[in-house]
């Protein structure tokens, strides 16, 4: 095993000794703007961890884990049109650098990529590895049409935004835990286990990222600070907000959300104070530690050593304290 800091170099530099920036560079410039915007490559880390959790060396899950930053990477730069969003890792958006078409085919051409990389396993394994990826992506694809209804919708509840994230989020987070598994050839009980260890990974994750959106510093944050407002995003803070307020305080919170103002520092400014008065916020922190700790309820029906399940907490409560 390698400390998690190692994986990242692992994966950073098998990511820049990949070619990607060819003709026609309209195509692949964008592509290789947003792969070298950095992020926290969680994702392929915890497939090249998941690896050698289940005792494969971690050099044999980098195709897998470099498709699937790329179909996150893929899936930001949709995500970016869809959420008119103007900055991503503290830089442009690739919309905005480039135009929305541009967005469009370099995404579409990013997902193909991403397949791409899983032709470097043996059959077995690609079969296995391409039908997980198959099942997850279009999950996302579901996970992001029930955000954008939610946009326009006054009824959305809890247990349908937990729906929405685990799609959205949470399922590629817990499928590239799965692919380690695979590329391993550990049991079906470990990989299936490992799989729901990062599904709830993920949850937490995003709900994070929705606390992140409103409060996150904008010195740091990287993304436009109360974006999710901006939007009428019905996330855990709002639905919360809701249902801790006064029937005045929410009826307040629900015409700010269905109204477009023309100043959105007031609007997200009015939210916040809700957020936090109505002990939404609080709530989503306690949300957020609750899908940590049941991921980690997971970990404990697992056979592996207790050194390898300390590596995975650790990297857990490193996500809880994050700030980007
Ligand atoms: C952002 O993911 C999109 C979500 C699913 C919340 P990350 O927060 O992992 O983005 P990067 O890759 O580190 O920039
Ligand atoms: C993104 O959710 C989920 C996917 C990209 C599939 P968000 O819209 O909350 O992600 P950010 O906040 O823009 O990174
Ligand atoms: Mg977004
Ligand atoms: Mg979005
Ligand atoms: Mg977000």
């Amino acid at each position: 095993m390698h400390a998690i800091h190692q994986y990242q170099e692992f994966f950073i530099t098998y990511l820049e000794s990949q070619t990607i920036n060819k003709e026609p560079k309209n195509l692949y410039a964008p592509i290789d703007y947003i792969l070298s915007l950095g992020g926290k490559r969680i994702r392929p880390v915890l497939t090249l961890l998941s690896a050698e959790v289940f005792e494969a060396e971690y050099t044999k899950a980098l195709p897998a884990a470099m498709a699937v930053e790329v179909f996150h990477n893929f899936s930001l730069v949709h995500d970016d049109i869809m959420d008119d969003a103007p900055l991503r890792r503290g830089q442009q958006t690739v919309h905005e650098k480039w135009n929305i078409n541009t967005g469009i085919l370099s995404g579409d051409a990013m997902l193909i990529l991403a397949y791409q990389y899983f032709e470097q396993y043996e059959p077995i394994v690609f079969r296995d590895l391409a039908k997980l990826f198959s099942k997850t992506a279009i999950e996302v694809c579901e996970g992001q049409q029930w955000d954008v209804d939610f946009e326009t919708r006054t009824d959305v509840t809890i247990p349908e935004y937990l729906k929405m994230i685990e799609y959205k989020t949470a399922v590629l987070v817990a499928a590239a835990m799965k692919m380690g598994a695979i590329i391993a050839n550990t049991s079906s009980e470990n990989a299936n286990l490992i799989y729901d260890f990062g599904l709830h990974l993920g949850l937490a994750f995003q709900l994070q990222d929705d606390y992140l959106d409103a409060f996150g510093d904008p010195e740091t944050f990287g993304k436009q600070v109360g974006g999710d407002i901006i939007e009428n995003k019905k996330t855990y803070l709002y639905l919360k907000a809701l249902e801790f307020s006064s029937k005045e305080k929410a009826t307040q919170l629900q015409t700010l959300f269905t109204t477009q103002l023309d100043n959105n520092d007031d609007k997200i400014e009015t939210a916040k104070v809700i957020f936090n008065e109505s002990g939404a916020s609080k709530a989503t922190q306690q949300a957020i530690e609750e899908y940590t700790f049941k991921a980690f309820e997971t970990l404990e029906k697992m056979t592996i050593s207790e050194e390898k399940k300390n590596i995975l907490k650790t990297f857990g409560e490193n996500l809880m304290g994050r700030t980007v």
